[in-house]
Protein backbone atom coordinates (compact mmCIF):
# COMPACT_ATOMS: atom_id res chain seq x y z
CA UNK A 1 0.00 0.00 0.00
CA UNK A 2 1.39 3.49 -1.05
CA UNK A 3 1.77 6.48 1.49
CA UNK A 4 -1.53 8.27 1.08
CA UNK A 5 -3.50 5.77 2.03
CA UNK A 6 -6.47 6.55 4.30
CA UNK A 7 -7.76 4.16 6.70
CA UNK A 8 -11.66 3.70 7.22
CA UNK A 9 -13.10 2.78 10.76
CA UNK A 10 -16.24 1.82 11.25
CA UNK A 11 -17.42 2.34 15.00
CA UNK A 12 -19.51 0.47 17.24
CA UNK A 13 -17.17 -3.00 17.62
CA UNK A 14 -15.24 -3.49 21.03
CA UNK A 15 -11.90 -4.87 20.65
CA UNK A 16 -11.70 -8.09 21.89
CA UNK A 17 -8.68 -10.97 21.97
CA UNK A 18 -4.59 -11.52 21.73
CA UNK A 19 -2.41 -9.41 20.32
CA UNK A 20 1.25 -9.29 20.38
CA UNK A 21 3.69 -6.73 20.62
CA UNK A 22 6.84 -6.42 18.81
CA UNK A 23 10.63 -4.54 19.76
CA UNK A 24 10.05 -1.10 20.70
CA UNK A 25 10.99 1.84 17.94
CA UNK A 26 12.74 3.81 20.46
CA UNK A 27 14.76 1.34 21.40
CA UNK A 28 15.52 -0.95 18.17
CA UNK A 29 16.75 2.92 16.64
CA UNK A 30 19.25 2.88 19.22
CA UNK A 31 20.52 -0.32 19.59
CA UNK A 32 21.10 0.28 15.37
CA UNK A 33 22.90 3.59 16.22
CA UNK A 34 24.84 2.09 19.04
CA UNK A 35 25.99 -1.27 16.66
CA UNK A 36 28.16 1.72 15.06
CA UNK A 37 30.48 1.78 18.41
CA UNK A 38 32.02 -1.18 17.13
CA UNK A 39 33.58 -2.79 13.70
CA UNK A 40 31.97 -5.99 13.03
CA UNK A 41 28.27 -7.52 12.19
CA UNK A 42 26.18 -6.77 15.37
CA UNK A 43 22.41 -8.51 15.26
CA UNK A 44 19.31 -7.16 16.91
CA UNK A 45 16.25 -9.30 16.82
CA UNK A 46 12.83 -8.57 17.67
CA UNK A 47 12.83 -5.13 15.52
CA UNK A 48 9.95 -3.60 13.99
CA UNK A 49 9.17 -3.65 10.25
CA UNK A 50 8.39 -0.46 10.27
CA UNK A 51 9.60 3.08 8.38
CA UNK A 52 11.26 4.47 10.61
CA UNK A 53 13.55 1.81 11.27
CA UNK A 54 13.76 1.10 7.31
CA UNK A 55 14.99 4.95 7.28
CA UNK A 56 17.68 4.29 10.07
CA UNK A 57 19.09 1.37 8.09
CA UNK A 58 19.34 3.39 5.06
CA UNK A 59 21.58 6.21 7.77
CA UNK A 60 24.17 3.83 8.44
CA UNK A 61 24.04 2.34 4.83
CA UNK A 62 24.98 5.85 3.92
CA UNK A 63 27.74 5.29 6.87
CA UNK A 64 29.34 2.43 5.06
CA UNK A 65 27.30 -0.10 7.23
CA UNK A 66 26.25 -3.01 5.02
CA UNK A 67 22.77 -3.73 6.90
CA UNK A 68 20.38 -6.82 6.03
CA UNK A 69 16.72 -8.13 7.59
CA UNK A 70 15.71 -11.35 7.65
CA UNK A 71 11.98 -12.81 9.22
CA UNK A 72 14.27 -15.20 11.86
CA UNK A 73 12.16 -15.42 15.02
CA UNK A 74 9.29 -14.88 13.73
CA UNK A 75 7.07 -11.53 14.37
CA UNK A 76 10.01 -8.72 14.21
CA UNK A 77 12.90 -8.57 11.40
CA UNK A 78 16.57 -10.19 12.77
CA UNK A 79 18.98 -6.91 11.41
CA UNK A 80 22.53 -7.64 11.02
CA UNK A 81 24.46 -4.51 10.52
CA UNK A 82 28.10 -5.13 9.32
CA UNK A 83 30.02 -1.78 10.84
CA UNK A 84 33.64 -1.44 8.71
CA UNK A 85 36.49 -1.06 10.76
CA UNK A 86 38.06 1.73 8.72
CA UNK A 87 36.25 4.58 6.79
CA UNK A 88 32.76 4.34 8.38
CA UNK A 89 31.46 7.14 7.28
CA UNK A 90 30.63 10.60 9.80
CA UNK A 91 27.45 12.60 8.30
CA UNK A 92 23.94 12.40 7.95
CA UNK A 93 21.67 14.21 5.65
CA UNK A 94 19.18 16.28 5.74
CA UNK A 95 16.72 14.42 3.40
CA UNK A 96 16.71 11.77 6.04
CA UNK A 97 17.62 13.30 9.11
CA UNK A 98 14.24 15.62 8.33
CA UNK A 99 12.18 12.37 7.99
CA UNK A 100 13.71 10.58 11.23
CA UNK A 101 14.75 13.30 14.07
CA UNK A 102 15.85 9.88 15.76
CA UNK A 103 19.08 9.79 13.54
CA UNK A 104 20.19 12.67 15.29
CA UNK A 105 21.09 9.58 17.98
CA UNK A 106 24.57 8.92 15.40
CA UNK A 107 25.97 11.99 16.90
CA UNK A 108 27.27 10.79 19.91
CA UNK A 109 28.24 7.20 18.69
CA UNK A 110 29.48 8.75 15.18
CA UNK A 111 31.61 11.65 17.02
CA UNK A 112 33.20 8.52 19.50
CA UNK A 113 34.15 6.39 16.70
CA UNK A 114 35.58 9.09 14.13
CA UNK A 115 36.46 11.89 16.28
CA UNK A 116 34.42 14.27 13.86
CA UNK A 117 30.86 14.42 13.01
CA UNK A 118 28.18 16.57 11.25
CA UNK A 119 24.25 15.90 11.51
CA UNK A 120 21.51 17.96 9.80
CA UNK A 121 19.78 19.67 12.11
CA UNK A 122 16.53 18.44 11.99
CA UNK A 123 14.43 21.06 13.58
CA UNK A 124 11.45 20.94 15.09
CA UNK A 125 7.88 19.04 14.28
CA UNK A 126 4.41 18.64 15.02
CA UNK A 127 4.47 17.51 18.28
CA UNK A 128 6.44 20.34 19.04
CA UNK A 129 9.72 22.60 18.83
CA UNK A 130 12.27 19.86 20.24
CA UNK A 131 15.75 21.23 21.07
CA UNK A 132 19.05 19.58 21.38
CA UNK A 133 20.83 21.94 23.49
CA UNK A 134 21.29 19.50 26.33
CA UNK A 135 22.94 17.05 23.31
CA UNK A 136 25.27 19.70 22.39
CA UNK A 137 25.97 20.64 25.94
CA UNK A 138 27.31 17.21 27.20
CA UNK A 139 29.56 16.81 24.27
CA UNK A 140 31.10 19.96 24.50
CA UNK A 141 31.43 18.84 28.05
CA UNK A 142 33.80 15.95 26.90
CA UNK A 143 35.78 18.23 25.56
CA UNK A 144 33.88 18.22 21.60
CA UNK A 145 34.19 21.38 19.67
CA UNK A 146 30.86 21.84 18.45
CA UNK A 147 29.54 24.50 15.61
CA UNK A 148 26.61 24.88 13.59
CA UNK A 149 26.77 25.80 9.59
CA UNK A 150 24.21 25.77 7.00
CA UNK A 151 21.71 23.30 8.82
CA UNK A 152 24.65 20.86 10.16
CA UNK A 153 25.51 20.23 13.40
CA UNK A 154 29.72 19.86 13.50
CA UNK A 155 31.03 18.25 16.15
CA UNK A 156 34.84 17.22 16.43
CA UNK A 157 36.72 15.61 19.38
CA UNK A 158 40.43 14.28 19.02
CA UNK A 159 38.86 11.68 21.86
CA UNK A 160 36.52 12.34 24.60
CA UNK A 161 37.11 12.64 27.92
CA UNK A 162 34.93 11.63 30.68
CA UNK A 163 32.82 14.35 32.49
CA UNK A 164 29.73 14.73 35.24
CA UNK A 165 27.47 15.89 33.16
CA UNK A 166 24.04 17.52 34.58
CA UNK A 167 20.88 17.22 32.21
CA UNK A 168 18.41 20.19 32.93
CA UNK A 169 15.42 17.87 32.05
CA UNK A 170 15.67 13.78 31.43
CA UNK A 171 15.82 13.86 28.36
CA UNK A 172 15.82 10.19 26.52
CA UNK A 173 17.60 11.34 23.65
CA UNK A 174 20.19 13.04 25.24
CA UNK A 175 20.61 10.80 27.75
CA UNK A 176 21.44 8.18 24.98
CA UNK A 177 23.97 10.52 22.64
CA UNK A 178 25.44 10.81 25.46
CA UNK A 179 25.58 7.18 26.91
CA UNK A 180 27.29 6.27 23.40
CA UNK A 181 29.42 8.75 23.46
CA UNK A 182 31.20 8.08 26.91
CA UNK A 183 31.31 4.50 26.97
CA UNK A 184 34.38 5.16 24.71
CA UNK A 185 35.87 8.47 25.79
CA UNK A 186 38.88 8.50 28.13
CA UNK A 187 37.61 8.59 31.51
CA UNK A 188 34.78 8.28 33.94
CA UNK A 189 31.55 10.15 32.92
CA UNK A 190 28.74 10.74 35.17
CA UNK A 191 25.50 11.45 33.65
CA UNK A 192 22.82 13.24 36.31
CA UNK A 193 19.24 13.51 36.30
CA UNK A 194 19.48 10.92 33.41
CA UNK A 195 16.02 9.45 31.63
CA UNK A 196 15.10 6.21 33.18
CA UNK A 197 12.56 4.78 30.32
CA UNK A 198 13.17 0.92 29.97
CA UNK A 199 14.65 1.64 26.22
CA UNK A 200 17.25 3.57 27.83
CA UNK A 201 17.89 0.24 29.94
CA UNK A 202 17.60 -1.87 27.09
CA UNK A 203 20.45 0.44 25.17
CA UNK A 204 22.74 -0.08 28.03
CA UNK A 205 22.10 -3.71 28.50
CA UNK A 206 23.46 -3.56 25.21
CA UNK A 207 26.25 -1.55 25.54
CA UNK A 208 27.45 -3.75 28.53
CA UNK A 209 27.20 -6.98 26.41
CA UNK A 210 30.06 -5.28 23.94
CA UNK A 211 31.95 -4.62 25.95
CA UNK A 212 31.06 -0.94 27.67
CA UNK A 213 31.27 -0.67 31.68
CA UNK A 214 27.77 1.11 32.79
CA UNK A 215 26.59 1.57 36.58
CA UNK A 216 22.78 2.80 37.78
CA UNK A 217 20.96 1.80 34.36
CA UNK A 218 16.99 2.40 35.31
CA UNK A 219 18.44 5.37 37.70
CA UNK A 220 18.76 8.78 37.34
CA UNK A 221 22.41 8.56 37.75
CA UNK A 222 24.82 6.55 35.23
CA UNK A 223 28.44 6.10 35.75
CA UNK A 224 30.27 5.38 32.82
CA UNK A 225 33.86 4.13 32.60
CA UNK A 226 35.42 4.81 29.63
CA UNK A 227 37.15 1.77 27.63
CA UNK A 228 39.16 1.90 24.28
CA UNK A 229 37.01 -0.60 22.11
CA UNK A 230 34.04 -2.38 21.99
CA UNK A 231 32.74 -5.67 20.35
CA UNK A 232 30.20 -6.48 18.11
CA UNK A 233 26.91 -8.38 19.53
CA UNK A 234 23.74 -9.98 19.32
CA UNK A 235 20.81 -8.40 21.22
CA UNK A 236 16.74 -8.85 22.23
CA UNK A 237 14.97 -5.77 21.50
CA UNK A 238 12.32 -5.01 24.39
CA UNK A 239 8.93 -4.96 23.79
CA UNK A 240 7.47 -1.90 22.82
CA UNK A 241 5.33 0.03 25.65
CA UNK A 242 3.57 2.34 23.25
CA UNK A 243 2.08 -0.05 21.13
CA UNK A 244 1.06 -2.18 23.93
CA UNK A 245 -0.15 0.94 25.66
CA UNK A 246 -2.36 1.60 22.50
CA UNK A 247 -3.87 -1.87 22.90
CA UNK A 248 -4.77 -1.54 26.64
CA UNK A 249 -6.90 2.32 26.18
CA UNK A 250 -8.29 1.01 22.91
CA UNK A 251 -9.53 -1.84 25.15
CA UNK A 252 -10.95 0.15 27.58
CA UNK A 253 -12.67 2.58 25.12
CA UNK A 254 -14.17 0.33 23.63
CA UNK A 255 -15.44 -1.64 26.36
CA UNK A 256 -13.33 -4.61 25.05
CA UNK A 257 -11.03 -7.53 26.63
CA UNK A 258 -7.98 -7.47 24.87
CA UNK A 259 -4.88 -9.52 26.10
CA UNK A 260 -1.58 -8.05 24.96
CA UNK A 261 1.86 -10.14 24.70
CA UNK A 262 5.51 -9.65 24.32
CA UNK A 263 5.52 -7.11 27.00
CA UNK A 264 6.90 -6.26 30.68
CA UNK A 265 4.04 -4.69 32.14
CA UNK A 266 5.91 -3.29 34.69
CA UNK A 267 6.73 -0.54 31.97
CA UNK A 268 3.23 0.15 31.66
CA UNK A 269 3.07 -0.15 35.42
CA UNK A 270 1.11 3.96 35.91
CA UNK A 271 -0.80 3.76 32.53
CA UNK A 272 -2.58 -0.02 33.80
CA UNK A 273 -3.14 1.89 37.13
CA UNK A 274 -4.85 4.88 35.74
CA UNK A 275 -7.40 2.51 33.23
CA UNK A 276 -7.82 0.20 36.48
CA UNK A 277 -8.76 3.58 38.21
CA UNK A 278 -11.17 4.65 35.01
CA UNK A 279 -12.66 0.87 36.06
CA UNK A 280 -11.44 -1.60 33.90
CA UNK A 281 -9.75 -4.81 35.54
CA UNK A 282 -6.06 -5.56 34.58
CA UNK A 283 -4.72 -8.39 35.25
CA UNK A 284 -1.11 -8.61 34.56
CA UNK A 285 1.39 -11.91 34.55
CA UNK A 286 5.29 -12.14 32.87
CA UNK A 287 5.60 -10.17 29.46
CA UNK A 288 1.73 -10.35 28.84
CA UNK A 289 -1.28 -8.16 30.35
CA UNK A 290 -5.02 -8.05 30.10
CA UNK A 291 -7.36 -5.30 29.91
CA UNK A 292 -10.86 -5.89 30.33
CA UNK A 293 -13.36 -3.20 30.47
CA UNK A 294 -17.66 -3.69 31.23
CA UNK A 295 -18.92 -0.30 31.39
CA UNK A 296 -18.67 3.16 30.62
CA UNK A 297 -15.20 4.24 31.11
CA UNK A 298 -15.09 7.02 34.54
CA UNK A 299 -13.27 10.23 34.03
CA UNK A 300 -9.29 10.18 34.86
CA UNK A 301 -7.14 13.08 35.25
CA UNK A 302 -3.76 12.00 33.70
CA UNK A 303 -0.31 14.18 34.00
CA UNK A 304 2.49 13.40 31.40
CA UNK A 305 5.89 12.76 33.22
CA UNK A 306 9.30 11.44 31.74
CA UNK A 307 9.28 7.62 33.12
CA UNK A 308 8.35 6.33 35.01
CA UNK A 309 5.56 8.99 35.34
CA UNK A 310 2.73 8.23 32.29
CA UNK A 311 4.51 8.34 28.86
CA UNK A 312 3.75 11.52 26.44
CA UNK A 313 3.50 9.09 23.27
CA UNK A 314 -0.08 7.43 24.81
CA UNK A 315 -1.27 11.08 25.31
CA UNK A 316 -3.60 10.96 22.33
CA UNK A 317 -4.79 7.83 23.67
CA UNK A 318 -5.51 9.20 27.35
CA UNK A 319 -7.20 11.77 25.37
CA UNK A 320 -9.20 9.17 23.31
CA UNK A 321 -10.18 7.33 26.86
CA UNK A 322 -11.33 11.01 28.20
CA UNK A 323 -13.62 11.86 25.44
CA UNK A 324 -15.32 8.43 25.52
CA UNK A 325 -15.45 8.95 29.25
CA UNK A 326 -18.74 9.51 31.77
CA UNK A 327 -17.32 13.06 33.58
CA UNK A 328 -14.50 15.65 33.22
CA UNK A 329 -10.88 14.92 32.78
CA UNK A 330 -7.92 16.93 32.67
CA UNK A 331 -5.33 16.19 30.99
CA UNK A 332 -1.63 17.72 31.34
CA UNK A 333 1.06 17.36 29.29
CA UNK A 334 4.47 18.65 30.58
CA UNK A 335 6.85 17.22 27.73
CA UNK A 336 5.72 18.46 24.41
CA UNK A 337 4.91 22.21 23.34
CA UNK A 338 2.84 21.09 20.40
CA UNK A 339 1.53 17.80 21.78
CA UNK A 340 -2.20 18.89 21.54
CA UNK A 341 -1.98 19.91 17.95
CA UNK A 342 -3.99 16.60 16.91
CA UNK A 343 -7.11 17.59 19.37
CA UNK A 344 -8.61 19.86 17.13
CA UNK A 345 -8.97 16.54 14.66
CA UNK A 346 -10.48 14.55 17.62
CA UNK A 347 -13.08 17.42 18.27
CA UNK A 348 -13.80 16.93 14.64
CA UNK A 349 -15.26 13.64 16.14
CA UNK A 350 -17.76 15.41 18.45
CA UNK A 351 -15.37 15.45 21.14
CA UNK A 352 -15.67 18.69 23.99
CA UNK A 353 -12.46 19.45 24.34
CA UNK A 354 -10.96 22.59 25.56
CA UNK A 355 -6.65 23.29 25.72
CA UNK A 356 -4.89 26.34 27.70
CA UNK A 357 -1.34 25.57 27.87
CA UNK A 358 -0.43 22.48 29.35
CA UNK A 359 -3.85 21.38 30.10
CA UNK A 360 -6.78 19.87 28.25
CA UNK A 361 -10.41 19.64 29.83
CA UNK A 362 -12.24 17.03 28.31
CA UNK A 363 -16.07 16.53 28.85
CA UNK A 364 -17.01 12.74 28.26
CA UNK A 365 -19.74 12.05 25.45
CA UNK A 366 -21.24 8.19 25.42
CA UNK A 367 -20.45 7.96 21.48
CA UNK A 368 -18.58 10.12 19.09
CA UNK A 369 -19.69 10.52 15.53
CA UNK A 370 -17.63 9.41 12.09
CA UNK A 371 -16.13 12.09 10.45
CA UNK A 372 -12.80 12.69 7.91
CA UNK A 373 -9.23 13.59 10.20
CA UNK A 374 -6.30 14.03 9.58
CA UNK A 375 -3.28 12.02 11.59
CA UNK A 376 0.00 14.60 12.13
CA UNK A 377 2.00 12.56 13.93
CA UNK A 378 2.47 8.72 14.66
CA UNK A 379 0.77 8.22 17.96
CA UNK A 380 -2.55 11.15 17.16
CA UNK A 381 -2.34 8.87 14.10
CA UNK A 382 -3.17 5.80 15.99
CA UNK A 383 -5.19 7.25 18.44
CA UNK A 384 -7.57 9.02 15.70
CA UNK A 385 -8.06 5.26 14.51
CA UNK A 386 -8.82 4.25 18.08
CA UNK A 387 -11.02 6.95 18.50
CA UNK A 388 -13.25 5.77 15.19
CA UNK A 389 -13.53 2.97 16.99
CA UNK A 390 -15.90 4.93 19.06
CA UNK A 391 -17.85 7.18 16.93
CA UNK A 392 -21.35 6.19 15.39
CA UNK A 393 -20.35 5.57 11.60
CA UNK A 394 -17.22 5.64 9.45
CA UNK A 395 -14.15 7.88 10.12
CA UNK A 396 -11.84 8.18 7.51
CA UNK A 397 -8.26 8.75 8.83
CA UNK A 398 -6.12 10.35 6.16
CA UNK A 399 -2.16 10.84 6.16
CA UNK A 400 -1.53 7.31 7.93
CA UNK A 401 2.33 7.22 6.73
CA UNK A 402 2.38 8.77 9.85
CA UNK A 403 0.82 5.47 11.49
CA UNK A 404 3.51 3.20 9.59
CA UNK A 405 6.59 4.91 11.14
CA UNK A 406 5.85 3.23 14.24
CA UNK A 407 2.80 0.70 14.43
CA UNK A 408 3.64 -2.51 12.40
CA UNK A 409 0.79 -4.57 11.11
CA UNK A 410 -1.55 -2.09 12.74
CA UNK A 411 -4.86 -2.40 10.94
CA UNK A 412 -4.29 -6.59 10.82
CA UNK A 413 -3.72 -6.36 14.48
CA UNK A 414 -7.26 -4.38 14.88
CA UNK A 415 -8.98 -6.78 12.60
CA UNK A 416 -7.73 -9.54 14.47
CA UNK A 417 -9.29 -7.97 17.91
CA UNK A 418 -12.78 -7.69 15.67
CA UNK A 419 -12.07 -3.87 14.82
CA UNK A 420 -13.81 -3.31 11.31
CA UNK A 421 -11.33 -1.12 9.27
CA UNK A 422 -9.42 -1.32 6.15
CA UNK A 423 -6.75 0.39 4.44
CA UNK A 424 -7.86 1.77 1.10
CA UNK A 425 -5.73 4.16 -1.44
CA UNK A 426 -7.17 8.13 -0.47
CA UNK A 427 -9.21 9.47 -3.12
CA UNK A 428 -7.51 12.14 -5.36
CA UNK A 429 -7.77 15.42 -4.39
CA UNK A 430 -10.06 17.58 -6.92
CA UNK A 431 -8.36 20.42 -8.38
CA UNK A 432 -9.39 23.99 -8.49
CA UNK A 433 -8.31 26.34 -10.98
CA UNK A 434 -9.29 30.60 -12.02
N1 LIG B 1 14.71 18.88 24.98
C1 LIG B 1 15.40 20.06 24.99
N2 LIG B 1 16.73 20.03 24.76
C2 LIG B 1 17.40 18.87 24.50
C3 LIG B 1 16.69 17.66 24.47
C4 LIG B 1 15.33 17.70 24.71
O1 LIG B 1 14.83 21.11 25.23
O2 LIG B 1 18.63 18.93 24.29
C5 LIG B 1 13.27 18.90 25.24
C6 LIG B 1 12.46 18.54 24.01
O3 LIG B 1 12.26 19.67 23.19
C7 LIG B 1 11.21 18.01 24.61
C8 LIG B 1 11.66 17.35 25.91
O4 LIG B 1 12.95 17.92 26.17
O5 LIG B 1 10.33 19.05 24.91
C9 LIG B 1 11.77 15.84 25.88
O6 LIG B 1 12.59 15.42 24.85
P1 LIG B 1 13.39 14.04 24.86
O7 LIG B 1 14.79 14.34 24.47
O8 LIG B 1 13.15 13.32 26.15
O9 LIG B 1 12.66 13.24 23.71
P2 LIG B 1 13.29 12.64 22.40
O10 LIG B 1 14.49 11.85 22.71
O11 LIG B 1 13.36 13.68 21.34
C10 LIG B 1 11.98 10.37 22.64
C11 LIG B 1 11.09 9.55 21.77
C12 LIG B 1 9.73 10.22 21.64
C13 LIG B 1 9.15 10.38 23.04
C14 LIG B 1 10.12 11.16 23.93
C15 LIG B 1 9.68 11.30 25.36
C16 LIG B 1 12.59 8.49 20.25
C17 LIG B 1 13.07 8.34 18.86
N3 LIG B 1 11.66 9.40 20.45
O12 LIG B 1 12.12 11.63 21.98
O13 LIG B 1 8.91 9.35 20.89
O14 LIG B 1 7.94 11.06 22.96
O15 LIG B 1 11.42 10.51 23.93
O16 LIG B 1 9.45 10.06 25.92
O17 LIG B 1 13.02 7.78 21.14
C18 LIG B 1 7.33 8.71 19.26
O18 LIG B 1 7.82 7.57 19.29
O19 LIG B 1 6.24 8.95 18.65
C19 LIG B 1 8.02 9.80 19.93
C20 LIG B 1 7.78 11.08 19.68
Amino acid sequence: MGAVDVIRVTGGTRLAGDVPVVGAKNSALKLMAAALLAPGRSTLSNVPRITDIALMAEVLRRLGCRVDATDADGLGAELAIEVPAEGLGAEADYDLVRRLRASICVLGPLLARCGSVRVAHPGGDAIGSRGLDMHIGGLARMGAEISGEHGFIIATAERLRGATIWLDFPSVGATENLLMAAVLAKGTTEIDNAAREPEIVDLCDMLTAMGAQIEGAGTSTLTITGVDELRPVAHRTIGDRIVAGTWAFGAAMTRGDVTVTGINPVSLEIALDKLATAGAVVETAKDQFRVRMDERPTAIDIVTLPYPGFATDLLPMAIGLAAVSDGASMITENIFDGRFMFVQEVVRLGAEIRTDGKHAVVRGRDRLSAAPVRATDIRAGAGLVIAGLCADGVTEVSHVHHIDRGYPDFVDDLRRLGARVERVAAPPEPEFGL
